[in-house]
């Protein structure tokens, strides 16, 4: 974090939060302004802003605020929201009150680069923050997929790189086929590079290693694989494999021997959303483990969404890493 702090120092990005006025929100922003990691935009309510913010006693002077009710831009967002979605059935009216709702309104300032980055999902639901995205900012041009990764900071170094495994796809897609699949693990090895400069060795996770089982489940797995290699021959992947036999390299010795991957993971890629949010769960509350994200990848521009149960310093790790998305 200390490496994405410093570059989104450097990058000195707008990023729009519209959850303004809830207070981690406030903090977080107040925060970031006051040591320059990114430029915040708050968008909401002005006066509701206002009060919070001293409430909260939180200092936002020179902090943007965008009020979606009172700003200049809601004729040209709503005209643009309409000619986006009409073919699905949204009239100019709807347009014009879809584009009242703060998250929809920060998603178009990105989407009309008047913003770089947006960061909700404190107290709004994962699809609630998805979904405009999804509509507005849509997939980067060849990705067909958007999906999200975990970057799970272990107390053990002994796992992943020093510590580091990012996980996938714990927070978006809830049933990808293969082909999916397959875009999520080289997705995810790609946000490996970039946001952690880690080599990524890719384990396609299930409930089998190497054929020790046979289920309609772990074909799909089998099947996401071989098209992942396909498309990035020079990617160090393997699956099927079971967690242990993808972490712990004495078992990897035993169940999968000559993986380029087993026992040494730095990347797990889980086989459904079912099995990835409860795994990423379950190593947050029981290991202890510092996990940034959801890391949304595969947007058109970046918009990364928060756990309702994140803290001011998730906030804060969330906006550097979205500033850094907008390079
Ligand atoms: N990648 C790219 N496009 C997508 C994706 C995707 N993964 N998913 C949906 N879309 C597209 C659709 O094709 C559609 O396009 P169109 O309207 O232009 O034709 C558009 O996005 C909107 O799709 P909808 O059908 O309206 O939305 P959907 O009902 O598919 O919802 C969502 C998408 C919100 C991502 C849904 O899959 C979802 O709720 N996922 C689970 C989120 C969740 O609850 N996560 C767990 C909690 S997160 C946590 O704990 C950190």
């Amino acid at each position: 974090m200390d490496r994405i702090w410093e570059f989104a120092k450097n990058a000195k990005r707008k990023i729009a939060l519209p959850e303004a006025s809830e207070e981690r929100n406030l903090k977080a922003a107040g925060f970031v302004h006051k040591n320059r990691l990114s430029e915040i935009i708050l968008v909401g309510n002005e006066d509701e802003i206002k009060q919070n913010a001293s409430k909260f006693g939180v200092n936002i002077s020179g902090i943007e605020i965008f009020d979606p009710q009172a700003s200049g831009f809601l004729e040209r967002y709503t005209e643009t929201f309409f000619n986006l979605r009409k073919s699905k059935g949204v009239t100019l009216e709807k347009a014009k009150e879809i584009m009242l709702d703060p998250v929809y309104y920060a998603t178009m300032m990105v989407k009309m680069k008047d913003a770089d980055g947006m960061v909700s999902g404190a107290i709004h639901s994962t699809g609630d923050l998805l979904r405009p995205a999804l509509q507005i900012i849509k997939t980067a041009p060849g990705i067909s997929i958007v999906s999200s990764s975990f970057v799970m900071e272990l107390q053990d170094k002994s796992f992943g790189d020093n510590g580091v495994i990012l996980f996938a796809d714990c927070a978006i897609n809830p049933n990808p086929n293969a082909e999916e699949l397959s875009s999520i693990a080289l997705a995810t090895a790609a946000t490996a590079k970039s946001l952690c400069q880690i080599e990524p060795r890719v384990a396609m996770l299930s409930f089998s290693t190497k054929g020790s089982a046979e289920h309609e489940l772990i074909t799909k797995v089998r099947e996401a694989t071989k098209l992942a290699k396909k498309k990035s021959p020079e990617l160090l992947i393997d699956g099927e494999l079971q967690l242990d036999a993808a972490i712990i390299p004495d078992i990897a010795k035993l169940k999968a021997p000559g993986s380029p991957v087993a026992g040494k993971a730095n990347v797990l890629i889980f086989p459904d959303l079912q099995s990835g949010n409860i795994g990423y769960k379950l190593v947050q509350r029981i290991a202890k483990a510092n996990c940034i994200g959801p890391v949304s990848q595969g947007f058109a521009a970046p918009v990364n969404d928060l756990s309702r149960g994140c803290s001011v310093e998730d906030i804060i790790n969330v906006i550097t890493i979205t500033a850094l998305q907008a390079g």
